[in-house]
């Protein structure tokens, strides 16, 4: 099991078969970097992130992204080295063994599928809130979001199900299926609106700022009151992770790059740092126009605890910015901006439906590989005659985040996310070191500078981040890990095409299903 490891050089060797057309330059990497970065996190998730930390978010933004970057530094190492298909799950397969790559393939499961289900969550509340300004319906709020869940039980009194989230999401199903792909000018056009979009609501936002908008500053603290979990600014930070994830399209973009060496880390730590600055800003300006107080301390967004509290908020005629489902849009209707709200929420509108098929994309991508290893039925990697897409697995997968989506709220699904990301992020950073020691000669086209320490803060980072989710988030990742070992041993274990000595390198097939967006 951990001597099943798949041997490197037969990865690399798909690798040298693929022509490497070398010719992103860092300003393109950044802005490929900014376009797959900027999403839910920062158009939704910065309401969730105001109930757990108050004004203080700023800090959490700050940190979830230096944590992001000294991980996406270890990231790239990885990814300049087995530049294939398959992501963190193959790295491990390479370094680290059969049984951990299929850990990290299985968690994995929760960054992709579940991040597209948060997506979807946040395209339904800009969908609402487009249509609510533009034309007065308003879909019954049971019908327009899904229940809140605790470890008490779950509770259906203010919302039931999640539709437009479903219709999003099978929708972009639907479109992967018939394999649609992104032209790159397309890809670019929708990147040039989320900036447009945020650039707007900061030059709108920022002169109306008050100072007394951020006291309290920190009213969790740094880690929330004594017995609640995933509070407080570090609480923050766990959740608004979720805002920097994505930044994988660089590192995988390596092999594509002119000296990666130089350019990779530029494009990296460009376009966290690039985003880092908007998500301030952006922050800032929300905060500073409307405040960004919880609806009490020590209560979790998501909660039913919190959905009472808005729902009683809601009938004083008051919707805080912690209660809204579409944070951005909700400031600048707040202070009389309906107009730039509405071009906000279309752009959310228009935005998000990538994300999230990047989101699903990816998922189905490394459900295929691990179908092609032999670890899930090879019947999941059939390619569609016509459409030539793994019309299965996507159909599957689609079909899981359209449920997650319409059952759970945005915040708790990217938290869950988080925790699987953490969790590929942490093995990834271990396996760079493991790499350094038992193969040093290894020809790497990009070295994470400094990486004794830069690892090690990575795995220390991810390690707080993760301990810092609420406690549901947290359990789900060794619930889902426990799942994975029964499905690993009752049929992985057994049909590894590794573990039957077949040694095989599938990505130069012809039959391989396509990129939704193709390179730069
Ligand atoms: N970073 C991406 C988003 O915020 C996943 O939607």
């Amino acid at each position: 099991m951990f001597g099943r490891v798949k041997p490197l050089d037969a990865i690399l060797a798909t690798a040298e078969k693929k022509s490497l057309h070398r010719s992103l330059g860092p300003v393109q990497l950044t802005l490929l970097g900014v376009g797959a970065i900027i999403g839910t996190g920062i158009f939704v998730l910065t309401a969730a992130a105001a109930q757990k930390a108050g004004p203080g978010m700023m800090w959490s933004f700050v940190i979830a992204g230096a944590i992001c970057a000294v991980a996406a530094l270890c990231y790239s190492e990885l990814a300049s080295m087995v530049p294939v298909s398959g992501s963190a799950y193959t790295y491990s397969y390479a370094v680290v063994g059969e049984l951990l790559a299929w850990m990290v393939g299985w968690a994995l499961i929760l960054e992709y599928a579940v991040a597209a289900s948060a997506v979807s969550v946040g395209w339904s509340g800009y969908f609402m809130g487009l249509l609510k300004s533009l034309t007065g319906f308003e879909l019954p709020a049971l019908l327009s979001s899904g229940p809140a869940w605790s470890l008490s039980g779950v509770d259906f009194s203010h919302g039931i199900i999640n539709v437009p989230a479903i219709f999003v999401a099978l929708a972009v199903t639907s479109l992967l299926v018939i394999g649609t792909k992104e032209s790159a000018t397309f890809n670019a056009i929708l990147v040039a609106i989320k900036v447009a979009a945020l650039t707007m609501f900061i030059v709108f936002t920022l002169p109306l700022m008050k100072g007394e908008h951020f006291m309290p500053f920190a009213p969790n603290g740094w880690f929330g009151p004594a017995g609640s979990s995933g509070l407080g600014i570090v609480g923050a930070a766990a959740s608004i992770f979720f805002a920097y994830v994505g930044f994988d399209a660089v590192s995988t973009a390596a092999e594509e790059t002119k000296n990666p060496q130089r350019n990779v880390p530029i494009g990296l730590i460009g376009s966290l740092a690039l985003c880092t600055v908007f998500y301030l800003l952006v922050a800032a300006g929300a905060i500073g126009a409307v405040g960004a107080q919880p609806t009490a301390t020590g209560v979790q967004p998501g909660s039913t605890e919190f959905a009472m509290q808005c729902a009683a908020l809601a009938k004083q005629g008051q919707v805080p910015l912690v209660c809204s489902n579409e944070a951005l849009a909700h400031v600048l209707r707040a202070v009389n901006f309906s107009v730039a709200g509405d071009l906000i929420g279309l752009a959310a509108n228009l935005a998000l439906p990538s994300v999230i098929l990047m989101m699903l994309y990816g998922q189905t991508r490394i459900f295929f590989v691990m179908a092609r290893d032999g670890l899930l039925p090879e019947k999941l990697a059939t390619v569609h005659p016509k459409w030539k897409t793994p019309h299965i697995v996507t159909m599957i997968t689609g079909v899981f985040v359209a449920v997650a989506a319409a059952l759970l709220p945005v915040g708790q699904l990217a938290d869950i996310s988080n925790s699987g990301t953490l969790f590929a992020f942490l093995m990834v950073s271990i396996a760079v070191l493991i790499l350094r020691v038992r193969d040093p000669k290894r020809h790497r086209p990009f070295r994470t500078p400094l990486v004794w320490v830069v690892a090690p803060i990575a795995i220390v980072g991810c390690l707080v981040l993760y301990f810092n989710l609420p406690v549901e988030a947290m359990l789900v990742l060794p619930v889902w890990g426990g799942l994975g070992l029964i499905v690993y041993f009752a049929y992985g274990y057994r049909k590894s095409h590794i573990g039957r000595g077949l040694v095989e390198v599938h990505e130069a097939d012809a039959d391989a299903p396509p990129q939704p967006v193709p390179p730069v």
